[in-house]
């Protein structure tokens, strides 16, 4: 286990991302920040009592001091404000930028040697920040979205088909958008491939549903975007870390002429362990996959190009 991981923002993702590295005992101590006053103190108490109920002995600490959070390993990023419905993840690019670029200085001075997982929208973008303002090489700076996107898709998957999700093994790749790629081709139930037990037509609208997962929820909370999920998707990247288990996941990562792209984050599988990002795995894909992923990767351009001009 680590001795220090530090969430940063106390919000909904934050606070079950706190929560669930506790309960799993990732860190002797989770440090859960927040500008809000009070609040993520008042959070970490909650959760500490939480902890004789749940049986962890994970200590966590809520704050509204970053000097708290020196010498931490890991941090989990999900700073920043929520989409409501109607907005893209890009609509929160110059608010979020501002706040991630703070986070980011406050990092690298308290915890130059740590590792990043961005969580915070628009995630591509904003991992590409950390990773600027940082400094930091890109194999300690990874996004947390394929894995949330993933499990979308094998949610899904696994309501259609009635069968475990567990079972079900899938890859979405591209940026953290409308423009994310599920790949069908990679996609299997214990090894047996999807297109056994689906039609292409059957799998087109669970392909959408899976890319506008996002949008789905928020249109449901109208006051923010999912967490449960999220959270689930960061808080298995830190155990990957935390255990070095050397996981094969989906992951946004800065690619440096990967699928023929480079200084730029995207969503393409990778391999997670003690070392953070140790390595990007460059793998086939069907012209049409290829096309899609191209596509992603000119969208998250050009939110990187909006980003150039914004004075944030
Ligand atoms: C989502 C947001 C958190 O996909 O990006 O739910």
């Amino acid at each position: 286990m680590f001795n220090k991981i530090t969430v940063v923002g106390a919000g909904h993702v934050g606070e079950s991302c706190s929560l669930l590295l506790a309960q799993k005992e990732l860190a002797q101590e989770v440090v859960l920040l927040d500008v809000v006053e009070g609040m993520p103190i008042g959070k970490g108490l909650d959760q500490v009592q939480a902890g004789p109920v749940l049986g962890f002995d994970t200590r966590v600490r809520g704050t509204n001091d970053w000097a708290d959070t020196a010498g931490s390993e890991l941090f989990i990023l999900t700073a920043g404000v929520a989409r409501k419905p109607g907005m893209s993840r890009e609509d929160l690019l110059k608010t979020n930028a501002g706040i991630v670029k703070s986070c980011a200085q406050n990092i690298k001075h308290y915890a130059p040697d740590s590792t990043v997982i961005v969580v915070s929208n628009p995630l591509d973008v904003m991992a590409y920040v950390v990773m600027q303002v940082t400094g930091f090489p890109r194999n300690r700076v990874v996004g947390m979205a394929g894995i949330l996107d993933t499990a979308r898709f094998r949610a899904f998957l696994a309501m259609e088909l009635n069968v475990s999700v567990e079972d079900i093994q899938a890859l979405v790749l591209g940026g953290h958008g409308d423009s994310m790629v599920p790949l069908v081709s990679y996609a299997s139930i214990s090894g047996i491939p999807l297109t056994y037990f689906l039609s292409r037509e059957k799998l087109e609208p669970i392909i959408e549903r899976t890319r506008k997962g996002g949008g789905e929820i928020v249109a449901y909370l109208k006051t923010g975007s999912a967490y449960y999920a999220p959270a689930a998707g960061a808080v298995q990247m830190a155990e990957a870390i935390v255990k070095d288990k050397k996981r094969i996941l989906p992951c946004s990562c800065y690619l440096d002429g990967e699928y023929g792209a480079r200084g730029i984050f995207i969503g393409v599988p990778c391999k997670l362990g003690r070392g953070g990002m140790e390595g990007i795995l460059e793998v086939p894909l069907t012209p049409e996959e290829a096309q899609a992923l191209n596509q992603s990767i000119a969208a998250v351009r050009s939110t990187m190009d909006e980003l150039a001009t914004l004075d944030y």
